[in-house]
């Protein structure tokens, strides 16, 4: 994990533009949200996916970073005070607090766009299968993945969903883009038959549930110094949870069910899918 967190460090900070470059303070806020902090979660489980078709590392820090830009933007967008109001992230203070809310929203128009710069010049595959990967990034970000997913989050504050409608806010707020890093991730190396995508795409969704349900755990067990973002802000802000829906408890047990069923989906890649096991089990069990 280190290794590959190191690489994606390495990766984004050689893609971004440099800090001095004009306009500065847009490449330094830029940088400010992308570097030196943050779990890279989405990035290993490209790396850990690319290790099922034997996939280069060259090909991987590509679409993990594109992937990784995406989900930066969405954290800086989801921080500034039309939304989450956030003043703490990754333990720094956010970017709207530590620039400005207009330099805030650039700096996720400015990551978003970079990210489909990348998968579009690097040197990832065939063209067409490029192109694939610009439809699959594209869709998991939009109106119909993450944007919708926060689109929804916003419209039920203060109301009580039922499971299936917080399930799908949370499938498309957070598990679009979970997902969006294990397809991309597989799809730098071999094809795989039918029956195997269909399996990783099973698990990819599961993965991406059970990382917002457990994110909806911590936010009301963990600590802000752990997390390194102001804990019991969903309580507070009346959000949804699966918390709020079942209850800590049985939060808990949803999540542990989830988490068996994701390393079931995994069953048909054996052995080829223990870094794959050890995300799901490092998922579960985080402890921000
Ligand atoms: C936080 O994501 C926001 C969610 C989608 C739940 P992460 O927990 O992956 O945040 P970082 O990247 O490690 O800071
Ligand atoms: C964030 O969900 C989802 C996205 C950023 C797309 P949250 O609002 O729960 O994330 P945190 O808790 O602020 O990291
Ligand atoms: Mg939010
Ligand atoms: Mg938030
Ligand atoms: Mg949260």
């Amino acid at each position: 994990m280190h290794a590959v967190q190191g690489r994606v460090e390495a990766t984004l900070s050689r893609l971004l533009p440099p800090a001095e470059a004009i306009p500065a303070r847009l490449h330094q806020a830029m940088r400010y949200v992308c570097l030196g902090a943050g779990k890279r979660v989405r990035p290993l489980l490209a790396f850990a996916a690319g290790e099922l078709t034997g996939a280069s590392p060259e090909r991987l820090e590509i679409v993990a970073s594109a992937v990784e830009l995406i989900h930066a933007y969405s954290l800086v967008h989801d921080d500034l005070p039309c939304m989450d109001d956030d003043v703490l992230r990754r333990g720094r203070p956010t970017c709207h607090v530590e620039y400005d809310e207009a330099t805030a929203l650039l700096v996720g128009d400015s990551l978003q766009a970079l990210a489909f710069e990348l998968l579009a010049r690097a040197d990832i595959g065939t063209p067409q299968r490029q192109l694939e990967m610009v439809r699959l990034l594209a869709h998991a970000s939009g109106s119909c993945g993450m944007a919708g997913g926060q689109a929804i989050d916003l419209s039920a504050v203060g109301q009580s969903l039922n499971q299936p409608e917080l399930e799908l806010m949370h499938a498309l707020k957070t598990g679009a883009l979970i997902r969006a890093a294990v397809m991309l991730g597989a799809l730098c190396g071999a094809p795989l038959s039918e029956e195997a995508g269909m399996a990783l795409d099973r698990f990819a969704k599961r993965a991406g549930l059970l990382f917002q349900v457990i994110d909806d755990i911590l936010d009301c067990t963990a600590n802000t110094a752990t997390l390194g973002k102001t804990a019991g802000k969903d309580a507070a802000a009346e959000k949804p949870t699966y918390v709020g829906l079942m209850g800590l408890e049985c939060a808990r047990e949803f999540a542990d069910n989830l988490s068996t069923q994701a390393l079931d989906s995994l069953a048909i890649f054996g052995k080829d899918a223990q870094r794959l096991i050890a995300l799901t089990d490092f998922i579960t069990h985080r402890k921000f």
